[in-house]
């Protein structure tokens, strides 16, 4: 008994050590992206929920709330082509309102206002819709349902719908890329959020103390699992973005004693 205490200790210490460690070889915590914009492109934009952006919480992409979690109400709901199996969860997006009369004007009345928006949701198809009458989320058209108040920015809400130019932008993010985590001791379900550059998720390996790389399975919107006996380690994280394959190294981003129904923040990202 003595001596397994005594072994959990030391086990923890090492820990400790180790992220002290991380934190002195990644003091500048980011790693550079070469994500490109995208060229600009012709969609459409309707809205969802209202204005206080309550119906975008808890979307496909499985970010929860969307304040506490650093998305704000800058959010889209994506058509299926744009989601693509929730890859397409936390990419980011230039829009502009462009030909039509309830279009906002842009500063000093010139051009249109353009904002950049987070995928966070999916715009699921309605077959019962024509695809040009109702339906704007089927396939294989590209759709933004924005919420309310990023609507609002873009053009009068009474429009409905307006047509847009959009083109994938790199992301901004404050902070390091956020894991919240699900499961069990046997089951681990983590929630990958905040994610810079690409914004978006290829693959993700995870590793506890006392194993190597195990790599997680996409389960649905930006949430990945593994099914293995990470309990009381220490668990790093390496993430792959899915637009550019670069891939960056969080150490330590939990300690050993990590519970379910938390929210960890690392100390890097990609910008
Ligand atoms: C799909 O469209 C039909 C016809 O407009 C509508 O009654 C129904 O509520 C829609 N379904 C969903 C899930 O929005």
């Amino acid at each position: 008994m003595a001596s397994h205490l005594q072994k959990s200790w030391r086990l923890s210490l090492f820990c400790s050590l180790m992220v002290l460690l991380g934190m002195v070889r990644l003091s500048t915590g980011y790693a550079t992206t070469h994500f490109k914009p995208s060229r600009w492109n012709s969609a459409h934009a309707t809205f969802y929920g209202d204005d206080s952006a309550s119906e975008t919480m808890g979307g496909a992409c499985g970010y929860g709330n969307l304040f506490n979690n650093g998305y704000g109400t800058n959010t889209a709901a994506l058509s299926t082509v744009l989601f693509n199996n929730g890859y397409g969860c936390g990419s980011c997006y230039q829009i502009m309102c462009v030909g039509s009369k309830w279009c906002n004007k842009g500063r000093y009345g010139h051009g249109s206002t353009s904002i950049t928006v987070t995928a966070t949701n999916l715009c699921p198809p309605n077959w019962s819709q024509d695809s040009n009458a109702g339906g704007w989320c089927n396939p294989p058209r590209v759709h933004f349902d924005l919420s309310m108040p990023a609507f609002k920015q873009l053009a009068f809400w009474k429009a409905g719908i307006v047509p847009v130019q959009y083109r994938r932008v790199p992301c901004a993010r404050k902070g390091g890329i956020r894991f919240s985590f699900q499961g069990n001791n046997y089951w681990l379900l983590a929630s990958i959020m905040n994610v810079g550059g690409g914004g978006d998720i290829a693959r993700i390996w995870v590793k506890g103390t006392r194993t190597g790389w195990i790599s997680m399975s996409h389960n649905w919107g930006a949430s990945y699992q593994a099914f293995s006996q990470l309990g009381g380690q220490c668990l790093s994280f390496k993430i792959q973005s899915y637009s550019t394959r670069e891939t960056i190294v969080a150490y330590d981003v939990v300690p050993a004693y990590w519970s379910v129904g938390m929210t960890y923040q690392a100390r890097v990202n990609f910008r």
